[in-house]
């Protein structure tokens, strides 16, 4: 029997409605314009209305994923998503939600919890679902609502984030030039306090006198970073994440047609670009549009140069990210979308 190989047969992204500039920041904290372009830029981000929950936003991503794959959604063996902003905390998981909202019954779908390195997790676990001849079809999703974790009072956090959510679909090919070609995914957990939602409705909380509404405030979703700290390992794990998987696979640099990172701040991207010496042409840069969108950020990029007419099936394109856990990962893929 002919080896099955995983593919990427499309990509797509949602960007909700509401645009939000630095200067509105300005008018609600003690920040500007010009130190959040600096230190990170970005210049817009864009925030989901009170109606609108992650889910909703990953299903909107889903559906355009799913048309351009030229496949029903009857033909979907499993979904899964990948977010730090789901619509309920525990269960149900927001794969069970996009699943019911798209017509998919009787899947398989679950959520994994890998911060904004979700996406390249959820290319790993589908390439081996559909290599292992389990599945034809997987729908993978990153969608965020992070506005609804923000704690709109810390400006060293809540400039950097925005929503949105990005979908692939993931199908089984025989054509090996069409292939994922790798995922290199990792973590250390040594460094889980570097990015937190420290006081999350989990087992941490102790209700040992009791239930007490007054402690479950808002304020037990925020999400808290330790930003230089982040910022130094991200920089140093994201270029060796590069050069391991580019010479683990014998590939030069320069046949890569775009180098896609997570969006979290312009000088990280920068900075890694220059350690991997790869021409700034081919580096896909969004996060001045919609700053970090975590686990949506790396899909939204890929579909930010599809829509614009960049992206051609057989592009080789670099995949790499990192995010809270700690976690990383990185992945080489031919894009195989119409
Ligand atoms: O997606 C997961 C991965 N995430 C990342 O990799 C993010 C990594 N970290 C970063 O991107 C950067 O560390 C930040 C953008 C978060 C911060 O930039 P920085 O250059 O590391 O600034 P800093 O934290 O060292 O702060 C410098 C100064 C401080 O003031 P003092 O103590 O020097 O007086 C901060 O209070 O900037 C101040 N500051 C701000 N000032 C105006 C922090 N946030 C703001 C702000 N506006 N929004």
């Amino acid at each position: 029997m002919a080896k099955i190989y995983a593919t990427m047969r499309s990509i797509a992204s949602y960007v909700p409605k509401n645009c939000v500039s630095n200067t509105d920041f300005e008018k609600i904290l003690d920040t500007s314009d010009e130190w959040i372009t600096k230190r990170t830029g970005i210049k817009t981000r864009y925030f989901a209305d009170n109606n609108e929950d992650a889910s909703a936003l990953g299903v909107k991503a889903a559906e355009v994923a799913i048309k351009r794959a030229g496949i029903q959604v009857s033909d979907i063996d499993l979904v899964i998503c990948a977010t730090l902003s789901p619509d309920y905390l525990g269960m149900p998981s927001n794969a069970c939600l996009i699943s019911s909202r798209l017509g998919i019954e009787n899947k398989p779908s679950f959520d994994i919890t890998t911060a904004c390195s979700g996406f390249i997790y959820l290319l790993s676990i589908a390439k081996s679902f559909i290599e292992s001849n389990v599945y034809k079809h997987i729908l993978i999703v990153g969608a965020e609502k992070i506005s609804s974790i923000l704690d709109f009072s810390d400006r060293s956090t809540c400039v950097l984030f925005g929503d949105g959510a990005g979908a692939a679909v993931i199908s089984a090919t025989t054509n090996k030039n069409e292939r994922i070609i790798d995922v290199n995914i990792g973590a250390n957990g040594k460094y889980n306090d570097f990015l937190m939602t420290p006081r999350c409705l989990g087992s941490k909380l102790n209700f040992s006198n009791g239930f007490n509404v007054a402690q479950v405030d808002k304020t037990h979703s925020y999400l808290t970073m330790k930003g230089n700290e982040t910022f130094k390992i991200a920089v140093k794990t994201l270029a060796n994440d590069v050069k391991e998987i580019l010479s683990k696979n014998n590939i030069n640099i320069k046949d890569v047609s775009y180098f896609i990172p997570h969006q979290a701040n312009l000088r990280i991207i920068n900075a890694v670009g220059d350690m991997i010496e790869i021409e700034p042409s081919k580096v896909v840069i969004t996060v001045h549009k919609y700053g970090n969108t975590s686990a949506a950020s790396i899909p939204m990029a890929i579909d930010d140069i599809y829509k614009n007419g960049k992206l051609k099936k057989g592009d080789l394109l670099l995949l790499d990210a990192f995010g809270g856990g700690l976690t990383w990962g990185s992945s080489l893929l031919y894009f195989n979308g119409e």
